[in-house]
């Protein structure tokens, strides 16, 4: 069996996890600083960073010591830590964090891509899934469509050409006078409100398989401006309606043209109840299983970093101790 250790601080988790190359989970312990960046409606990257530093031996101490380890000498066989794509000062901490421990243990480490992690996210549940996947990897930062051909090989078909979709729902969320992050905000009001109220634009409709979802964002403060007593939680179900719209309409299009066994969700926006809905749908329409995580597997965390660390390891072996931190790593260059 061979054990990592994974750690991931792209954004405003702290995560930490111990994972083993059978995928199961020894332990998983996240802390958000997302508190701290409420009132100003976003993560504030300055924050982010100093609440890391502040976390990251604590979070990583728990993690061993809830994997029954010995936090001082853990037997493990590699660390695992993001080194992209995110937020370089969090970044740069995590990735200073794991060549230390890497340094004093005498072991492996290995940087791992963040998107490639939220794509083995559903692996960690779903052991028996089949391949070629299609996985809809939707989160605060990223917005793309997926072809899995196996575990770590994949073919980015198309991907936002402006603003993710968890970007989106948080602007507008941001324009409603709705608390950060805006996404869970927005679901939760869309289940009273009427679809359709509001008349909003279809964007993206050639048969490529690229997003757009700033004009989306524009159209609803225009059109909630028109009409300024329509009830806000009309607002958020017809906006909701119109991003899962898009992004199911992509989805039939790779399942009419590929060969596809499976469908995924990944990403934060991955607990949107309508996307989740959508996907299932689509999923009984083509006669092919759905795999959607739990909550907690959606949001970022260290235990889907440690699944694509060890595999990235076992493939491509360890990293070199001058690993930099790459704010924009893009997945199709993860190979
Ligand atoms: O993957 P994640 O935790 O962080 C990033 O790597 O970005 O995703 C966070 C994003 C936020 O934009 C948040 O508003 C969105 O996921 N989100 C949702 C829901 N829950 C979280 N968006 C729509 N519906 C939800 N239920
Ligand atoms: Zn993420």
């Amino acid at each position: 069996m061979t054990l990592a250790l994974a750690i991931e601080t792209s954004c405003d988790d702290t995560a930490a996890a111990v994972v083993d190359d059978a995928l199961h989970v020894h332990s998983s312990v996240i802390e958000s600083s997302i508190d701290q960046h409420k009132a100003f409606g976003g993560v504030v990257p300055e924050l982010a960073g100093r609440a890391h530093l502040v976390t990251i031996g604590p979070v990583v101490r728990r993690a061993l010591i809830e994997a029954g380890l010995d936090p001082h000498a853990p037997a493990i066989d590699v660390v695992a830590v993001t080194s992209g794509p995110g937020l370089i000062g969090s970044l740069l901490i995590g990735l200073s964090a794991a060549k230390a421990y890497a340094l004093a243990w005498g072991k492996p480490f290995v940087g791992v891509n963040h998107l490639e992690g939220h794509l083995f996210a559903p692996l960690l549940e779903r052991p028996d899934l089949e391949w070629p996947l299609v996985t809809l990897l939707v989160s605060g930062g990223h917005s793309m469509i997926v072809l899995q051909h196996g575990p770590g090989h994949h073919e980015v078909l198309g991907e936002t050409i402006d603003d993710a979709a968890g970007e989106a729902y948080d602007k507008v969320a941001r324009w409603l006078g709705l608390p950060y992050p805006g996404g869970p905000e927005i679901d939760r009001l869309a289940a009273s409100g009427t679809a359709g109220s509001l008349k909003l634009p279809i964007s993206m409709t050639g048969p490529d398989y690229d997003f757009s979802f700033s004009g989306l964002k524009t159209a609803v403060v225009r059109a909630t401006e028109k009409q300024p007593d329509l009830p806000i939680a009309d607002v958020a179900a017809s906006f909701q309606a119109a991003v899962a719209e898009q992004l199911l309409r992509k989805l039939r299009h790779v399942l009419e043209a590929r060969d596809v066994k499976g469908i995924a969700l990944a990403g934060g926006v991955a607990a949107n109840s309508a996307l989740r809905r959508g996907v299932e749908g689509i999923a009984a329409d083509y006669g092919v299983p759905s795999y959607l995580p739990s909550l907690s597997m959606c949001t970022d965390n260290a235990a889907m970093i440690g699944a694509a660390g060890l595999h990235r390891y076992v493939a491509n072996g360890p990293s070199g101790f001058d690993l930099s931190a790459r704010p924009n790593w893009p997945l199709a260059e993860v190979v």
